[in-house]
């Protein structure tokens, strides 16, 4: 086992690391689902480093799970922000040497909560302002580590992705968001595939509507409820599926 302190970013944070323990990196990992996630992913005993783009709010977040003595340590992520991206893929390579799961769950919800506001009443920048997050940030954080992954011999990648996503119950409103994470689906199909050989399994879950930020006070889930399904596609056997679209660990239309 090897002590690293002063982890870049995390001047005041010791990580323990060792070379046998699974690694995962999660996206929005500050509040909400990413939160859980992390906490769920750490008390199966995976290293799990907590990304959020605030590093003050990614330091305290990973603080509270460090009193849960669970292995997490932070770092500043903004998955729109390419050098960002690049930053976390060499304190992965350098410091965490290896890479097992990544969860692309950062998101956010742009468009106006009333259904009836779509596409004609939207803007092409809130659409592509939505895509550079929802989309294209899980394409960056991909690119950027999956040879990690690959290097330790394979691993899985999860794309949070929705329900308003699916193109067989497509409907109107929301656009920005039903789009971007439509073409998430199609990102998670497109890696599956290019990745299925080299054993890093690549799936989308909905988390169903879970109440946090997003989701609101009157959504019918808890967190827990919510990143259990990511936290099941974080951690597949290797003869698990790639290419999926999930909820509650079962397979749901795309
Ligand atoms: N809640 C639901 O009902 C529901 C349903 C289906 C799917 N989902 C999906 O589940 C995921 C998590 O949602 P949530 O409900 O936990 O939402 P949330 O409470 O609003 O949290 C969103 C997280 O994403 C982060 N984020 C947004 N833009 C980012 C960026 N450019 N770089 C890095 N992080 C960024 C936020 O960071 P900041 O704190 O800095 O803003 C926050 O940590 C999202 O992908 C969402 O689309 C949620």
């Amino acid at each position: 086992m090897r002590e690293v302190s002063s982890l870049r970013g995390n001047t005041e944070e010791t990580a323990m690391i060792q070379s046998k323990i699974p690694v995962a990196v999660v996206t929005g990992g500050n509040r909400g689902i990413g939160y859980e996630v992390c906490r769920q992913l750490a008390k199966l005993g995976l290293t799990v480093v907590l990304t959020g783009r605030n590093e003050e709010q990614a330091k305290t977040a990973s603080q509270e799970l460090q009193k849960e003595k669970l292995m997490v340590c932070h770092y500043q992520l903004d998955v729109a922000d390419q050098a960002s991206v690049d930053r976390l893929a060499v304190f992965v390579a350098e410091r965490m040497g290896r890479l097992d799961a990544l969860v692309n769950n950062a998101g956010v919800f742009l468009d106006p909560h009333e259904a009836s506001s779509g596409a004609l009443e939207s803007s092409a920048q809130r659409l592509a302002s939505t895509f550079d997050t929802n989309c294209i940030g899980a394409f960056r954080l991909t690119q950027a580590l999956a040879p990690a992954m690959i290097r330790n011999g394979g691993g899985r990648v999860v794309n949070v992705s929705s329900g308003l996503g699916q193109l067989s119950e497509m409907a109107g409103g929301y656009p920005a968001y039903r789009i971007s994470k439509a073409a998430l689906n199609a990102l998670t199909r497109v890696l599956a595939d290019e990745l299925r050989d080299r054993k890093v399994l690549v799936n989308s879950v909905c988390p169903g509507w879970v109440k946090t930020d997003m989701g609101g006070p009157d959504a019918e889930r808890t967190v827990e409820a919510g990143a259990d399904g990511i936290v099941w596609a974080a951690t597949l056997p290797p003869n698990g599926p790639t290419g999926g679209f999930f909820r509650d660990r079962q397979p749901i239309a795309w």
